[in-house]
């Protein structure tokens, strides 16, 4: 469902993306009282954090050669039609996020890359990568959410080496790195007419320290499992989240 922008200078035409969290949890308190990817957090083990995942082309990330935070209203995001996920996974619980690409949300129409983000004045972004384009779509990533003292440092995604495409016939590796699957296998519209349902799957990883020095280890679980080991665990995905940029800014 596409919906157009209203009068707001800051607002754009975007897609609601149907986004689905979940975390391996019992509920635990959550003290982080910041809810906006474009604000400052200090987190503790265990609290809601707020990060968002800008979708878009290469050129829309960067402002005279360099790399700006998706929050930096110098970029054209807004004008190019980037697509926005906003989610809030539990700091230091291995969480899986989806983004049910089948009904009207195409990585490959909004530009073919992701860059993740979070804050303003500690403005963390990662590098762009590669999500898809008309000819391959990657469906599975990993997120390391690397915190100092309880403040967002750095956001990096991790490849596996395409280790988890091996033995699966519908996957090529591509670059070495990344495993993909052709978009014309795809469910969606326009160039995804197959019947795969090649919805985006990233596995949340979290490293560093909280606001007391306790140790984020997550990271180290992960790090143990076999990349798409998670995928059979949550059969329900629940907590739908949706946003669009003109509530961010
Ligand atoms: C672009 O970067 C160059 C070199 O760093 C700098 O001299 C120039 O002022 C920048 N332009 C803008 C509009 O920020
Ligand atoms: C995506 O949405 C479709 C239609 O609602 C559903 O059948 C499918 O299971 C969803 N995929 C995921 C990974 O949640
Ligand atoms: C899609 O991306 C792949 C991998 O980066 C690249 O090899 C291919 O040329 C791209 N196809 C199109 C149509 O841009």
């Amino acid at each position: 469902m596409l919906m157009s922008g209203n009068a707001n200078v800051l607002a754009v035409t975007t897609a609601i993306l149907a986004l689905y969290l979940c975390s391996i949890s019992a509920e635990a308190r959550d003290e982080n009282p910041v809810f906006q990817p474009c604000a400052d957090a200090k987190i503790q083990r265990r609290d809601g954090f707020t990060f968002g995942i800008a979708f878009s082309d290469r050129d829309s990330f960067f402002f005279n050669s360099t790399q700006l935070s998706p929050c930096d209203s110098r970029l054209p995001l807004a004008n190019k039609g980037a697509q926005l996920a906003v989610f809030r996974p539990k700091v230091d619980e291995i969480s899986l996020l989806t983004i049910n690409t089948t009904t009207n949300f195409g990585p490959f129409t909004s530009g073919g890359l992701m860059v993740a983000f979070a804050g303003r004045k500690y403005a963390a972004r990662s590098l762009p990568i590669f999500v898809g384009n008309s000819s391959y779509v990657v469906t599975s990533f990993t997120l390391v959410l690397e915190f100092q003292k309880g403040t967002l440092q750095n956001l990096y995604w991790k490849h596996d080496d395409c280790s988890s495409c091996s033995g699966k016939s519908n996957f090529v590796c591509l670059n070495n790195k990344d495993c993909a699957i052709k978009t014309s296998n795809c469910q969606g519209s326009g160039q995804a007419s197959g019947s795969v349902d090649c919805s985006i799957g990233i596995q949340l990883a979290f490293s560093g320290t909280d606001k007391h020095y306790a140790v984020l280890n997550s990271w180290y679980e992960v790090s143990n499992l076999r990349q798409y080991s998670l995928y059979g665990l949550y059969s329900n995905l629940k907590d739908s989240l949706t946003s669009q940029y003109d509530k961010i800014f």
